[in-house]
């Protein structure tokens, strides 16, 4: 189909005029693929981000930095006793049908290098499970616990998409109903030229398109009716978790019940930063409402700042561990209250207007993306819950060092291995060790197990260099 001339006006009003001088080059065959893409975008949106980015962005005083009010890991009889309660409120209404799960997987994965959707890295320690596998099986295995088929949505970008459903297909779903899960994809943003807002070409007939952040799940879920169609099934919560993560505690019962018993909007984790300058989001309150602040952009004198018995008084840092109340997700997909966007300055390759190739060295665009923390300080009720790192947060990132496939493993691992002493299994050292969620989910299964009973479990002789 040829350039329209309304697509064609639409360039011109937006500053994409460019688009259509290198359109006219193409043959009839190439524009097709451009057209279409372009088709995709809203136009006028991304000249409104370009004038953003020329803007002062929104200020916020962050010395204003208060420490958050946070529910911490029980100690007494007590908070014991009150989280397991909490418990009992979270399994009612997974068991009524009330949670749907959420995971985001639409990045690029850049840093890990793997070939092909991260959530396909054989992370088992033992058995090479994938992520998704070990995130399936969880929302089987909390599904078969309450005796309910829980909703599984799954963030793909148009990069990985084809690839995951695929990847789903062929391991049968790991056991769970093919209508039980539902994969939706991520909007794209284009690179623009950092000096004349222009969008750039990856090649002559391909924009430099990347997806829109993991905060784009909140329009991705309306875009595709999924917002609605939860309602209509009678989901009134939503866990949210991203793929990178595989000790994911998904959708814990004590979580939900204490999200419930608090009526909030958003609910959130917390993980004890390792330092005060951890590469991580900082929790904050700020002005009476909770946000997750950058660790570029809270001060250091408040980064550093320890109480009276040493600790960092802004210890708690985000592993992106959140529920939502469903009508807070429709309130943010349709009210007047939304995410704001990120700006980035990256160095984009390029194709230039006589078709070259371009590899710049220094930031030549800009690139905007939505965090889905942002949806933080549009709630009316947060509720802030600690958790600990073994216990649920040990992201795949890297190729190597931290948050590194062999961390990972090393985590899951130790995981494992806890439970299974817990049952009183004597395990060989220096080895690792690994279980299926469909065994053992959590700590409430352990109760199931003595050392007379058998437990399938894995173990294998640890490699040092994975
Ligand atoms: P990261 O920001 O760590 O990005 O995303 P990434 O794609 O995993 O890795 P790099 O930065 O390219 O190396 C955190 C989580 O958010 C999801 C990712 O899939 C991951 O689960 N995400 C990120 C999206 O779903 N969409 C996005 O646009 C960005």
């Amino acid at each position: 189909m040829p350039l329209s001339d309304e697509l064609k006006q639409r360039l011109q009003q937006s500053g994409q005029g460019h688009i259509v001088h290198r359109l006219a080059r193409l043959s009839a065959k190439k524009q097709q693929k451009l057209i279409h893409q372009l088709q995709q975008l809203d136009l006028a949106n991304i000249a409104e981000l370009f004038q953003l980015s020329k803007r002062q962005a929104d200020h916020h005083d962050f010395h204003r930095c208060r420490v958050p009010d946070i529910v911490r890991m029980p100690e007494t009889d007590e908070e014991i006793r009150a989280w397991s309660k909490a418990g009992e409120v979270g399994a009612r209404a997974i068991r009524q049908g009330q949670l749907a799960v959420i995971m985001v997987a639409g990045g690029q994965g850049t840093r890990l290098g793997h070939d092909g959707p991260k959530g396909t890295y054989p992370i088992g320690p033992v058995t090479q499970r994938s992520l998704f596998q070990i995130h399936a099986e969880k929302v089987l295995a909390l599904g078969r616990r309450h005796q309910v088929d829980i909703p599984f949505l799954i963030m793909t970008s148009e990069e990985n998409d084809q690839t995951t459903r695929e990847f789903f297909a062929q391991h049968h779903h790991f056991g769970l109903k093919s209508e039980q899960v539902t994969f939706f994809v991520q909007g794209m943003l284009p690179a623009l030229d950092a000096s004349t807002g222009e969008m750039l070409l990856s090649a002559k007939d391909e924009l430099a398109l990347s997806p829109n952040g993991h905060g784009g799940v909140i329009e991705a879920l309306d875009a595709a009716g999924l917002l609605n169609q939860l309602q209509s099934q009678g989901i009134r919560h939503c866990y949210y978790f991203q793929v990178d993560n595989p000790l994911v505690q998904i959708g814990e019962e004590q979580f939900l019940g204490m999200h419930l018993n608090a009526q909030a909007d958003m609910s959130l984790k917390v993980v004890a930063k390792l330092n005060a300058q951890e590469r991580m989001g900082n929790l904050v309150e700020l002005d009476g409402k909770y946000r997750i602040v950058e660790y570029t952009e809270l001060p250091a004198e408040l980064a550093e700042q320890t109480d009276e018995s040493g600790q960092l008084r802004f210890w708690a840092g985000s592993p992106a561990i959140h529920l939502f109340d469903l009508s807070f997700l429709q309130r943010l997909a349709h009210g007047d209250i939304t995410l704001p966007y990120h700006l980035a300055r990256k160095s984009v390759p390029y194709v230039d207007e006589q078709g070259t190739p371009q590899k710049p060295s220094s930031p030549n665009a800009v690139k905007y993306e939505r965090f889905i923390f942002d949806a933080l300080p549009l709630a009316n009720r947060v509720l802030a819950v600690e958790t600990t790192r073994a216990f649920e947060f040990e992201p795949l990132k890297n190729a190597e060092g931290d948050n590194s496939p062999f961390t990972v493993k090393q985590a899951l691992s130790d995981r494992y291995q806890s439970w299974l002493c817990a049952c009183g299994i004597e395990l060989k050292i220096d080895h690792w060790h690994e279980l299926s969620p469909l065994v053992i989910l959590d700590m409430n299964d352990l109760e199931r197990y003595t050392p007379e009973t058998i437990i399938k479990w894995r173990s294998a002789p640890r490699l040092k260099n994975i």
